[in-house]
């Protein structure tokens, strides 16, 4: 097992990445001296993992509650959080209670977000199942709930005690789900880190057949390149942003299409292949090193072209939503070459048109 340092002073916390760790979680828990547990889950997950939680708890001398709720994008909204809130009161959880959230990105998000508000907040532990939360959304303590009118709208920051996550999860994650989760992984390649985006290109079929040692290596180097973008600015206010390139053009397709039509790391995807020919169109990048992103996407298996239909407008507004627009100035992460973004504001429509294909 490997342990990633996420250093936020004194809430700075581990990330921790084995195979078949999800026996030893209760030993590990067991290090903090939680009044009571709720584990919060969804059907599939708990399913599956349930279980070795329950009994890698019962071990040590522990009992959780279990709170499980639907399984969805759509589910990630605020009735929801309404919803684990009253839970948690009929369970009695106290302030010195923690919340285990066990799932993916959906899970760890609304978990995170209750865990943060519930008696104005309680511990947090993040066992993340899916790649898209082991190499992304359970460290960094961005949490939240989605809102009809924009993704992401509600949240708070709030980091975990720690992270927990066992890579043997993956092995039962549809394909879809998976390669949704390469999409962030590229995500580090052309933001901070050109080796391993090669890495990423060679090793590509070792990664899609789930090679235990190539896929470790991806998830520990994807949870290093965020940890030290979080420890350097954990509210970003400044170099956070970068782990935002792609989101912005993703996030505004996922509200427009009422999160049901593509996962979060396929409109990532999306986002990142119209923001490198965005890049290209502002003079930024060159054009090879664009169709060096898009090509990479697209051999995982990733969509890279907007739908078609799409109305140029509702999508520009709907960007204007996104959280770096600054008075709706538009604002992007736009690579300048491999492993190297810079935040940029676009004011011309035309250009953001001709890169989405709209
Ligand atoms: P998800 O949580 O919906 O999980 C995907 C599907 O896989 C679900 O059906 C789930 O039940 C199932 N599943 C989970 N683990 C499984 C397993 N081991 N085996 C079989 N099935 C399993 O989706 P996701 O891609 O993990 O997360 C997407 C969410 O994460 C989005 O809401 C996105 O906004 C959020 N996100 C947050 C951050 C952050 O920093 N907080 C970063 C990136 C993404
Ligand atoms: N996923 C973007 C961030 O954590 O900042």
């Amino acid at each position: 097992m490997e342990e990633i340092r996420v250093e936020l002073g004194d809430r700075s916390y581990g990330i921790f990445i084995g195979a078949d760790i999800l026996g030893g979680f209760g030993r590990k828990l067991r290090d903090f001296p939680f009044s009571r547990i709720a584990v919060i889950s969804n059907p599939t997950v708990y399913a599956l993992y349930g279980d070795a939680i329950s009994d890698s708890l019962k071990g040590v001398g522990r009992e959780a509650s279990v709170i499980v709720m639907p399984d969805g994008e759509e589910y990630k909204e605020f009735l929801w959080a309404y919803y684990l809130y009253g839970e948690l009161l009929k369970q009695k959880l106290d302030r010195s209670s923690a919340i285990v959230a066990l799932g993916g990105g959906v899970i760890g998000d609304i978990a995170g977000f209750v865990a943060s508000t519930y008696m104005r907040g309680i511990s947090l532990v993040q066992v993340p199942t899916t790649l898209l939360a082991q190499v992304d959304s359970s460290v960094g303590g961005k949490t939240g709930v989605n809102h009809p009118l924009g993704k992401n709208m509600i949240g708070t920051f709030y980091q975990p005690r720690f992270v927990w996550a066992d890579v043997d999860t993956l092995r039962t994650l549809p394909r879809r789900e998976f390669l949704a989760g390469m999409a962030e992984v590229i995500k580090y390649g052309v933001i901070w880190d050109e080796e391993f985006l090669r890495f990423l290109e060679e090793e590509k079929g070792k990664i899609l057949d789930l090679d235990a040692e190539a896929v470790a290596r991806i998830i520990k180097r994807s949870c290093e390149i965020k940890a030290e973008v979080v420890s350097r600015d954990e509210r970003e206010s400044g170099v956070r942003a970068i782990l935002n390139y792609g989101h912005t053009v993703g996030h505004a397709l996922e509200t427009m299409t009422g999160y049901t039509s593509y996962l979060h790391g396929e409109a990532v995807a999306i986002g990142m292949c119209v923001e490198a020919r965005l890049s290209v169109l502002t003079g930024l990048m060159g054009e090879r090193d664009a169709d060096r992103v898009c090509s990479l996407i697209e051999a995982y298996g990733l969509p890279v072209e907007m739908p078609s239909g799409v109305n140029a407008e509702r999508i520009l507004s709907l960007m204007r939503l996104d959280k770096k627009a600054v008075a709706g100035r538009l604002k992007f992460v736009l690579p300048e070459r491999i492993g190297s973004v810079k935040i940029r504001e676009v004011a011309d429509t035309g250009k953001i048109s001709e890169a989405l294909g709209v």
